[in-house]
């Protein structure tokens, strides 16, 4: 699934999501535009809760995209949430989420964090030592928060290195192999203002190979075995992570939700069963399975440059500022011509953004018709990690996103302003 659920090319011949024109929402909203198809959102929550069921709980990882007009759809679909500050938090209340569903992540947190995580009445999803001392100055004496611990279980999963977080080298989670995770137990339940409700790992992102978090399990388990055996301690919740990849060109062909789901289910029943181990809940937290594949970033062509006998540049309004993912992680985008998705490809082009920087290219070598200036680009798979890591670099105001449902449009972020470039400056 390269493209939104709703996606057709309507009798005009151009791109069509959620019923809206592309070019028409270009032309209305202005460009770069993020435009999101509400049903692809509710799509990919939808297979995720169906095929957990009643075993477990999704959360949807806010880092992928957090603006709380997204958060309220995801919301609405039931699922619980994960953020790892507190301003992702900030952005969950903005959104009215329920707080009984929120989960606080985070490798160094902050007593604000803790502080921020109890006053919500979050889960906090400790990540190491420091985290007791602080559950200590910050819940009652008396009150216990609802904690689970986030183990390391050395593994690689394969992709690539900076989004990979299992392994032992990793400045996440109390390692296994090393015994820290057996200690934070041991401590995490000796603690008089914890309660120790689960487990959680999560191993990497952009995963297609799903014998990564297979063997993760296994680790798990055999780790879980040893807590039964030793303490009598079985968490109620064994987190899983999220990691599960998306299609970004035309031949990714990743597991679906649905597939990501049994794999795991299968490897947690088979592998409690050998083990006779208690059924934990299993919890999942997709972020990119979730809001990628529902955004689009649509940019408008400016200038056109022709190296002879080198490649054709087609510059964009947009670019690194806000999607830096090309240039940090090596990623690979597709780009549509809007008004003529379908049309014959003309030799391969380069797209350019506009930033001050020759690493600022979106896409290399990518098929499309004839391009002019003017036209609008359609860039799919763009709803995650792209504007939730968007810059002001080089001055530039971040872009506006649509939320479209039905062949209606609402906009749920303003295009920024050069105000808004102000507005933390003290002149
Ligand atoms: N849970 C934890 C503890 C995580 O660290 C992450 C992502 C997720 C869940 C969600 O993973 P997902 O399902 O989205 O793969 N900026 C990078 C991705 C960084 C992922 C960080 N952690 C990118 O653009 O590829």
């Amino acid at each position: 699934m390269l493209l939104p659920v709703t996606y057709r090319v309507n009798d005009a011949g151009r791109m069509e999501v959620g019923g809206c024109d592309l070019v028409e929402l270009a032309r209305t909203y202005g460009t770069p535009l993020y435009v999101y198809d509400e049903e692809t959102v509710r799509c990919r929550c939808r297979e995720f809760v169906q095929a957990l069921g009643e075993r477990g709980e999704v959360l949807y990882s806010a880092k992928a995209f957090g603006s709380p007009g997204f958060l309220q759809v995801v919301a609405a679909e039931g699922l619980g949430l994960d953020v790892v500050s507190e301003g992702e938090l900030y952005l969950a209340l903005a959104a009215g989420y329920p707080t009984d569903r929120i989960h606080f992540l985070g490798n160094n947190k902050s007593r604000e964090d803790v502080a921020a995580a109890y006053d919500a009445g979050a889960t906090l999803v400790i990540d190491g030592f420091q985290e007791f001392d602080l559950l200590n100055s910050v819940v009652p004496q008396g009150s216990r928060l609802r904690c689970e611990l986030r183990l390391s279980p050395g593994i690689r999963p394969e992709t690539h290195d900076f989004i990979a977080t299992g392994q032992l080298d990793s400045k996440f989670g109390f390692s296994i192999e090393s015994g820290a995770a057996r200690a934070a137990v041991e401590q995490a339940l000796a603690h008089d203002r914890i309660e120790l409700v689960g487990l959680h790992s999560h191993i990497g992102s952009q995963v297609f190979d799903l014998r990564g978090h297979l063997a993760a399990m296994e680790i798990v388990l055999d780790f879980l075995a040893g807590l039964r055996r030793d303490l009598g301690f079985e968490p109620e919740r064994l987190g899983a992570g999220g990691g599960l990849g998306i299609a970004y060109t035309r031949e990714d062909r990743p597991p679906s939700p649905a597939e990501f789901v049994t794999a795991l289910l299968t490897a947690l029943d088979q592998g409690i069963a050998r083990r006779g181990l208690r059924t934990p809940l299993l919890v999942l937290e997709p972020g990119r399975a979730v809001a990628g594949p529902a955004g689009v970033a649509l940019y408008t062509v400016g200038a056109i440059k022709d190296i002879p006998g080198v490649r054709r540049y087609v510059a964009v309004d947009g670019g690194m500022g806000d999607n830096i993912r090309p240039k940090l992680y090596g990623a690979r985008y597709e780009a549509f011509l809007a008004r003529d998705p379908e049309g014959v490809a003309a030799p391969p082009v380069t797209i350019a953004g506009k930033y001050c920087e020759s690493t600022d290219i979106l896409a290399t070598d990518v098929p499309l018709p004839p391009v002019q200036t003017g036209d609008v680009l359609c860039i799919p798979a763009a709803g995650a990690y792209c504007l939730s890591m968007a810059s002001n670099y080089n001055g530039m105001p971040r872009p506006a996103v649509v939320m479209v449902s039905e062949g209606e449009a609402r906009l749920i972020r303003r295009r920024e302003t050069f105000d808004d470039l102000l507005a933390a400056e003290i002149l």
